[in-house]
């Protein structure tokens, strides 16, 4: 097994990255504190491309004031162990001094969208997140990249912004791992205190339980599937959960579904703090006819 290679630096980096014409390079972006969900993308991005890259970088961009940028989980060690275990080609550690300095002028925008559900809470959040995917895809000329989907809208922003910008890099989508529970995996997870942990089962089982309602309730009137949200937001409540949003996106748009037509295909999107710890995940739902 060929050894991993580890970048700091632009100027490394140019100097481990395959020609593109010899082998194709996928990359999976990350913030680290790396977990099988980090490790399923990487195996996707595997069974994509010949040469697989990493990039670790806790992006101050994407975090806002107050958020939790100085204790986001950093496990670097670790995460080179599961890197090198997971067979990555090369990982990416820039600094942010050479990835951020000076970007107080030209960002992206993620527009209507990016200012929606997480965007709401997040002001600004997204913009980090595509200013920061755009600089990696440059860096990288990758021919794809994977992203998971548990950040739903993330993934939706990214898609269009590969498809508004002609950006010549496929962005693949993964399916949520999760625990045996149901839990999405998800580096802050680690935040959860057992007792927390324990209860935070009931978030996953009530999406499950809400797009069941949702398909369940044919030919009803599309106040009656709205009322999915509150219900399910009002059992969350109940459940210890502080909801920040549970709400309907439509499948080709990301806008609110708010009726009176219901898409056949639309996102349940849905964030709640416990404890200190804000968590999101998402269903797909179909109305079933
Ligand atoms: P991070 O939260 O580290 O996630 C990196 C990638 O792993 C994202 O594409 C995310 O959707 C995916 N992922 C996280 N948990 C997952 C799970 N349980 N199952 C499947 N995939 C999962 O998302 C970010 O970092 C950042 O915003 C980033 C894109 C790196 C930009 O800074």
């Amino acid at each position: 097994m060929a050894t991993m290679r580890v970048a700091h630096s632009f100027s490394e980096l140019r100097t481990l990255l395959p020609s593109p014409r010899t082998l194709r390079t996928w990359l999976v972006p990350t913030m680290g504190a790396l977990h099988e969900g980090h490790g399923a993308l990487i195996d996707r991005a595997k069974s994509e491309g010949d040469f697989v890259a990493v990039s670790i970088f806790v992006n101050p961009l994407q975090f806002g004031p107050g958020e939790d940028l100085d204790r986001y989980p950093r496990t670097l060690e670790a995460d080179l162990a599961f890197l090198e275990r997971k067979g990555a080609d090369l990982v990416f550690l820039p600094t942010a001094g050479e990835i951020v300095a000076g970007n107080s002028r030209i960002t992206v925008s993620s527009g209507p969208v990016g200012k929606l559900f997480c965007g709401r809470s997040r002001p600004g959040h997204f913009d980090g997140v595509l200013t920061i995917v755009l600089k990696l895809f440059h860096l990288f000329s990758p021919e794809g990249a994977v992203f998971g989907e548990k950040d739903r809208q993330q993934l939706f922003l990214i898609q269009s912004m590969v498809r508004d910008l002609d950006i010549p890099t496929r962005v693949v989508a993964h399916p949520t791992v999760r625990e045996t529970d149901g839990l999405a995996l998800s580096s802050r997870n680690r935040y959860l205190t057992s007792e927390e942990r324990s209860r935070a089962a009931l978030f996953p089982t009530l999406l499950d339980q809400a797009a069941r309602l949702w398909r369940d309730l044919p030919g009803h009137p599309s106040q009656n599937r709205l009322e999915v949200c509150d219900t399910i937001s009002r059992r969350l409540s109940e459940g210890g959960f502080v909801v920040d949003y549970v709400a309907i996106a439509d499948r080709e748009t990301f806008l609110p579904v708010t009726g009176p037509v219901i898409p056949d295909q639309a996102f349940l999107l849905a964030a709640v703090h416990i404890g200190k710890t804000r968590l999101i995940d998402n269903r797909e739902l179909s109305t079933g006819v």
